[in-house]
């Protein structure tokens, strides 16, 4: 059986645009793969984080990773930091990675810019902790969204570079992006990746939003002046990424969505968008209240990293051994 790995940040609360270009794809995955779902604390301290902030943080990613369908009997879900392999293999292929590939990396420099003198060295050694991430598993397939190809191109050649040197150890990964979603756009602007991290609220949908606040945010939404609803990326994105969220949470195509829409306008779209939204999000926050606060969360978290030390250990072991740091 094919393995997948694949990783989200416990940093602020998940947005629609982690739900649609990641999470949801995670759960037809486990019917057909091997699969390991990972919270990435250790990815989210490359920035600081406060401590009651982050460890809230993780329960809710745990718990969120659950709600949308993930089943402990048939997936494993750990936390990053709670196995220690991750923070090793992480060393290593910093030290097999060149300071100009990763100075070249657009999230670093997104990251970075404004900085000055105070840039986390965190962000730069960063690709290599998630290259490890993936390496440990042997990995056949990565499912991300369309920001995380270039970590997962310099994975792949920090992989090559590895085995080439020491032999055949770590199993190339294929990036494995969905056919719709890849980058939910910001709903304030429609060039503009939704991110958790932006200081306008109304830019993203958090996915435990109320749906008050999910109605007041569509409504808000940027569209443009023509009032036409019709998928064009070049020329309306915003417009274009409202109809993706809505063919995505609908299941109806985006001609169907133009045809129900002819002569409408956008006010009566995004009344029914919001909708549409709100039914999305709804099983899955009533599954999480139901989660967050029981002790069943704890048991599948200890059971996940039982079960990824074991297979994350014998990995490294071969690791190092193929590097002559392992006693024979
Ligand atoms: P993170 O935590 O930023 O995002 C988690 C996942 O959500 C996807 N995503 C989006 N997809 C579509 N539209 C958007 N607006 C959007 N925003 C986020 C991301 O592409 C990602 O799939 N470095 C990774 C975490 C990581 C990882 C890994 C992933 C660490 N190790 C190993 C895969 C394998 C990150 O910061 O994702």
């Amino acid at each position: 059986m094919k393995t997948i790995f694949s990783g989200i940040q416990p940093s602020g609360i998940m947005t629609l645009g982690n739900y649609l270009g990641a999470m949801k794809h995670f759960v037809p995955l486990q019917d057909q793969f091997n699969c390991f779902y990972c919270i990435v604390d250790q990815h989210a301290i490359t920035v600081p984080q406060e401590p009651a902030v982050l460890r809230e943080n993780i329960r809710r990613l745990a718990a969120l990773y659950l709600s949308v369908g993930l089943d402990p009997n048939k997936m494993t879900l750990f936390v990053q930091s709670e196995v220690p392999a991750h923070a090793k293999l992480g060393w290593i292929m910093l030290c097999t990675s060149y300071l100009g590939e990763l100075e070249r990396m657009t999230q670093f420099k997104d990251k970075s810019d404004g900085r000055g003198e105070s840039i986390p060295g965190g962000l730069l050694a960063y690709p290599p902790l998630m290259a490890a991430d993936i390496l440990l598993y042997s990995t056949d397939f990565v499912p991300v969204g369309e920001d995380q190809k270039q970590h997962l191109e310099l994975t792949r050649d920090l992989a090559a570079r590895f085995n080439n040197r020491y032999g055949d150890i770590f199993t190339i990964p294929e990036v494995r992006l969905p056919e719709t979603g890849a980058r939910i756009m910001s709903l304030a602007e429609g060039t503009k990746k939704m991110s958790k991290s932006d200081p306008n609220q109304g830019a993203f949908i958090s996915m435990l939003d109320d749906a008050d606040t999910i109605t007041k945010k569509i409504k808000r939404a940027q569209t443009d002046s023509d009032s036409v609803v019709r998928y064009d990326k070049a020329e309306k994105p915003a417009v274009s990424n409202l109809m993706t969220i809505y063919s995505l949470c609908s299941g109806k195509t985006l001609d169907e969505i133009e045809a129900m829409y002819e002569g409408k306008g956008y006010g009566a779209f995004k009344t029914e968008l919001a909708e549409v939204v709100v039914e999305t999000l709804r099983p899955i926050q009533e599954r999480f209240e139901q989660l967050f606060h029981s002790s069943e969360l704890d048991d599948i978290l200890t059971a996940g990293a039982e079960k990824a030390n074991k297979v994350a250990n014998e990995m490294l072991y071969k690791v190092e051994k193929a590097m002559g740091m392992a006693r024979i």
